[in-house]
């Protein structure tokens, strides 16, 4: 990453790169601006140059798209939480639905059929979120929000148009508050948490509270019905402070109990609507045994062990398969079993398990793929194997190793918006052989 002069150029549009930023070319100099549109002609100012690209800020707009829509949040030019604002949904949904396809088309994955496209609500759909805070001093006052874009700031949110609408009365009420204590410069983030009845907030702190601030946090959580954990440092020290309550979530009939800090899908429509497609696409039958890969606290595999002969869930965290095996007695699942492995690890030491017991799969990653573990395991005895993907880079990898290594064949796509107003999205493709 280079430093630069600033300077300012007049652009024409040529399209959106991979990140939805507008790309533009001047002499042998190359730019991408953030909040442009293909064919817009633009005034930018360049900030930094990062690989052979310098990017810039958008500072006028001369000639505009007959698409361009007005971003709702008045945070859309800094804050790095969301990208694609200045489109039309419909638009938005096509930048995805061709990243995904071009993506498809690199690997040379074969799969010309079409791509189901889901979607629900466009903003207040986010139930988690973590947030940075800072005491400013400049600004006498503690700000919240998502970075800024292209700098370590943060960005000084007094909205945000996706976060849950019983998060979005919560969380800018949180700078006064934490003015108030005696850690207003020592608590980095907080996180936010809604199950749709009660909200929980987490909050990060880097120096002890006094008695006073605890009082003061309390009364805060009795005024808005909030419940307050601390976390001094890392995920294992989260601790609730007062009464709070069990949060859980609903899907495909089952209720799921989880904790705050737990990994949650952060968009319950999408949610739903992703598990029905995974048991629609997994046609169970009483004898069918499944494994859940990366199961989290049973998300898939409780929907699941209603139709299946067993399910067992595979997961890293030791709380999380706490919470799924509790989760599954709750359901009255006792054909569902959680167990906690690194799957990530390059001795994955699931010996004991007789892998060709199971002809189902599922799995999950966090963002890095599954490659260590579908290049480790041999997953030669399922004959449907449903990946679900939250970055499609890794996903693309993953699915070479599997068409080469077992012979499967992709028999279907699925695009789910689980993150509308941002370039992410969750796939879901169908292996079978
Ligand atoms: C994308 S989440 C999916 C969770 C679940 N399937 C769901 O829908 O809620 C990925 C899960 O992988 C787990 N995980 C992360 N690293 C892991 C590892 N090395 N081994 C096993 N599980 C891991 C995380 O704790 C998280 O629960």
């Amino acid at each position: 990453m280079n430093y630069i002069v600033k300077n300012t150029y007049l652009l024409t549009i040529e399209n959106l790169s991979k990140d939805a930023t507008g790309q533009a070319s001047c002499g042998n100099k190359l730019f991408s601006v953030h909040g442009a549109l293909p064919g817009e002609l633009v005034r930018v100012k360049t900030f930094r140059k990062k690989l052979n690209t310098y990017q810039a800020s958008l500072m006028n707009i001369l000639r505009q798209s007959t698409v361009r829509v007005n971003p709702h949040c008045l945070h859309f030019n800094i804050c790095s939480g969301c990208n694609l604002q200045h489109m039309p949904y419909g638009f938005q949904l096509n930048f995805k639905l061709n990243s995904l396809k071009n993506l498809i088309k690199e690997a040379a994955l074969d799969f010309d059929r079409a791509i189901s496209v889901i979607k629900e609500e466009q903003v207040g759909y986010r139930l988690k979120a973590r947030l940075a805070m800072k005491w400013v001093t400049k600004k006498e006052k503690v700000v919240i929000g998502f970075r800024e874009r292209g700098s370590g700031y943060i960005t000084d949110s007094s909205t945000c148009s996706v976060l849950h609408e019983r998060l979005q009365k919560i969380v800018f009420k949180l700078p006064a508050l934490v003015e108030q204590t005696s850690v207003k410069n020592a608590a980095p983030q907080i996180e936010v948490v809604t199950d749709e009845r009660i909200v929980a907030i987490i909050l990060r702190h880097l120096k002890p509270l006094t008695s006073d601030d605890l009082t003061k946090l309390l009364a805060f959580c009795q005024e808005f019905e909030v419940d307050i954990y601390l976390q001094n440092g890392g995920p294992e020290t989260v601790s609730k402070i007062g009464e709070v309550t069990q949060m859980y979530y609903e899907v495909a009939g089952c209720q799921l109990k989880f904790s705050p800090n737990s990994f949650i899908q952060v968009n319950r429509d999408i949610n739903n609507r992703m598990v029905n497609i995974v048991l629609e696409e997994m046609n169970l039958n009483p004898e069918d045994c499944v494994i859940d890969f990366f199961c989290g606290l049973g998300n898939f595999s409780i929907p699941l062990a209603k139709h299946a002969k067993k399910v067992l869930g595979i997961e890293f965290d030791s709380d999380m398969v706490k919470l799924a095996n509790e989760n599954a007695a709750n359901n009255k699942c006792r054909n569902a079993t959680f167990i906690k492995s690194d799957l990530y690890k390059s001795e994955i030491g699931l010996d004991s398990i007789c892998l060709s017991d199971y002809n189902k799969i599922i799995l999950d990653p966090p963002r890095s793929g599954a490659a260590v573990l579908i290049s480790q395991l041999n997953l030669e005895a399922a004959s449907l194997l449903i990946y679900v993907s939250c970055n499609a880079s890794t996903l693309m990898n993953d699915a070479k190793i599997l068409i080469c290594k077992y012979g499967y064949e992709i028999s279907n796509v699925f695009l789910l918006d689980m993150f509308p107003q941002t370039i992410h999205f969750e796939t879901i493709m169908v292996f079978k052989k």
